[in-house]
């Protein structure tokens, strides 16, 4: 890779941080966090050194699925605030250097909103189109999987019209049609209203299910269940859509966007993100999240199957060596906690292992997304209780399990991997009462670990993960070889080790990331056939330990970058 070849871009250059706004921080005392909550914490945010800020939905919204259900998308949620508030934290966000962008929920709006309220009223109602329907005279529809229904079926039998609407995810969220061009003007509209008030960019939401199959055939054998998400994704005028979607609005803007993939593989996510299609700037898969987690996120033996992560971060890598551009991430408000996920949250050995996957994503080719919270190493909550859990996903399954009369203990432990609610739960800002996130009752009950795992406590120790964190982020800035450099893996059969280097003209790093609770030693010359002359060590997760080792050795998750000269 050579430093003349690059197409330099700011979204490729930065690092994301996602906030979750009702877990964030409350400044009303409703125990639910907002947007002045935000605009408090301006400072800290500008302090982690990142500059591209993901909200998740803030619009108006009845809170079926926590604002991934709209009811208005030019309104902000009144448990949220309003639009000066937005206007101001927008523009806090700008003066600090930082880019806002926003979540584009346009697979499906709320149930709530006007559009489906006509809708339903009466079939010849303007709004009719707007949504997919299927008369009941025609007999049952073919059969659809929902994510959040009870009975994963994503027809809903609605008896004004004597019709079914779409729903691929909760009855509350009838899917948008597409095919009408009515429905893409006003999204698009809807698009320009916020590009104009100053936003620099879109995350769209399972924008890949947005075209749908003509006449809803019956899918093939293999898709059936939740396989349907990969047909889901291959709707024939999605391409078509997102082009227009590109000529019509994203063209006029410097912005960035980002399509949520489900359905999206190495084989075919250059048709989404290649230069020349003028289509979407990146994609976020769920490749590696599927690993060791099945069906209604039930945990196999491969959950952190070292060997098979490594393949499908290297595969994804390779994809864009030539077009397009990749993204790096653990953990979002629709996941586990990173360190539980993926590494060892055990009290012994959480410091040390969150600090060595913020390495990792911040070492990487491609643009990083950092979800909030992992930046101090918080951990999953793990409900023992289905009472204690407020995401719908969890609640339907676990309703479906017990109606089958299947294996209840097993998907409470599996939960208490994979719940979402893992990664909701409010964020640790001090040892205070609920973690200082809130004076009222929190919306969802806050991690019982506040007391050490903190904000306030890590500000002040140097040797703290947010300050590693702050550390990992600056050296990315200062070393255009961690964003753009070639990689290439080593040792991929190694079960405790992921060890690459990032090669950018005549720069190499070498990353070493110890998985493990095993010492280990390594020879770099063998390891990486190079001449070592000299090397620096970058940063070390381990550096402010008394014992200092050779540069080859590495004990229980230890991470290291090391610049070979
Ligand atoms: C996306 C969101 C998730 C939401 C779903 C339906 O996957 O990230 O939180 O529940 O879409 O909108």
């Amino acid at each position: 890779m050579k430093l003349k070849d690059l197409q330099r871009k700011w979204w490729k250059e930065g690092v994301v941080y996602q906030i979750y706004p009702r877990s964030f921080k409350d400044s009303t005392g409703d125990g639910v966090g907002d947007l002045r909550g935000i605009i408090d914490k301006l400072d800290y945010i500008q302090s982690l050194g990142v500059d591209i800020i993901w909200l998740n939905p803030i619009y108006s919204s009845p809170n079926d699925d926590n604002g991934y259900d709209i009811s208005d998308y030019r309104n902000i949620m009144t448990e949220f605030g309003s639009m000066s508030d937005f206007d101001e934290l927008l523009a806090g966000m700008h003066e600090r250097g930082m880019k806002v962008v926003m979540d584009l929920v346009v697979n499906h709006s709320s149930d709530e909103h006007e559009w489906f309220q006509q809708s339903r009223s009466s079939r010849d109602n303007p709004y009719r189109d707007y949504y997919h329907w299927w008369p009941a005279e025609d007999g049952e529809p073919p059969r659809r999987w929902s994510y959040f229904d009870p009975e994963a079926n994503a027809w809903k039998y609605d008896a004004t019209t004597d019709a079914y609407y779409l729903h691929y995810f909760s009855v509350k969220q009838p899917d948008l049609n597409w095919e009408n061009p009515k429905l893409r003007a006003e999204i698009y509209d809807m698009m320009h209203f916020w590009f104009k008030k100053g936003i620099d960019g879109f995350r769209m939401d399972v924008i890949t299910f947005i075209s749908k199959h003509d006449g809803y055939p019956e899918f093939p054998e293999e898709y059936q269940g939740q396989a349907m998400i990969d047909m889901y994704a291959k709707g024939p005028r999605l391409h078509e859509y997102l082009h227009e979607m590109h000529e019509e609005v994203l063209k006029h803007y410097d912005c960035m966007t980002v399509a949520e993939g489900p359905g999206t593989h190495i084989d075919n996510v250059l048709d989404l993100v290649s230069e020349e299609r003028e289509e979407l700037n990146m994609n976020y898969h769920f490749d590696h999240q599927a690993i060791g987690v099945g069906d209604r996120f039930l945990v196999n033996e491969d959950f952190q199957n070292l060997v098979k992560f490594k393949k499908v971060m290297s595969d994804w890598d390779a994809v864009f060596n030539e077009k397009g551009w990749g993204t790096i991430y653990f953990g979002n408000h629709d996941f586990s906690r990173m360190v539980s996920r993926w590494g060892d949250d055990s009290p012994e050995y959480r410091r040390f292992s969150s600090k060595l996957l913020s390495t990792y994503l911040l070492s990487m080719r491609g643009t990083p997304y950092y979800y909030m919270g992992d930046e101090i190493g918080m951990t999953n909550i793990k409900f023992d209780n289905i009472e204690d859990y407020q995401d719908l996903m969890t609640l339907n399954w676990y309703e479906l399990t017990k109606q089958e009369g299947g294996d209840l203990d097993a998907f409470m432990e599996s939960h208490k991997l994979c719940s979402r609610d893992n990664a909701r739960t409010p964020i640790q800002w001090d040892d205070t009462e609920n973690a200082g996130f809130t004076k009222g009752k929190p919306w969802l009950k806050v991690n019982p670990n506040y007391a050490e795992v903190n904000v306030a406590s890590q500000e002040h120790d140097p040797d703290s993960e947010l300050n590693y964190f702050r550390k990992m982020v600056k050296l990315r800035k200062q070393e255009l070889c961690l964003v753009y450099g070639e990689y290439r893996l080593l040792l991929p059969e190694h079960t405790d080790i992921y060890a690459y280097t990032r090669t950018l003209d005549d720069e190499v790093i070498l990353v070493l990331l110890n998985q493990s609770r095993n010492a280990h030693s390594l020879d770099l010359v063998e390891l990486t056939g190079l001449e070592v002359s000299g090397c620096e060590v970058l940063i070390d997760n381990y550096e402010n330990h008394s014992e200092q080792s050779a540069l080859g050795h590495l004990r229980p998750h230890q991470a290291k970058l090391i610049r070979i000269k």
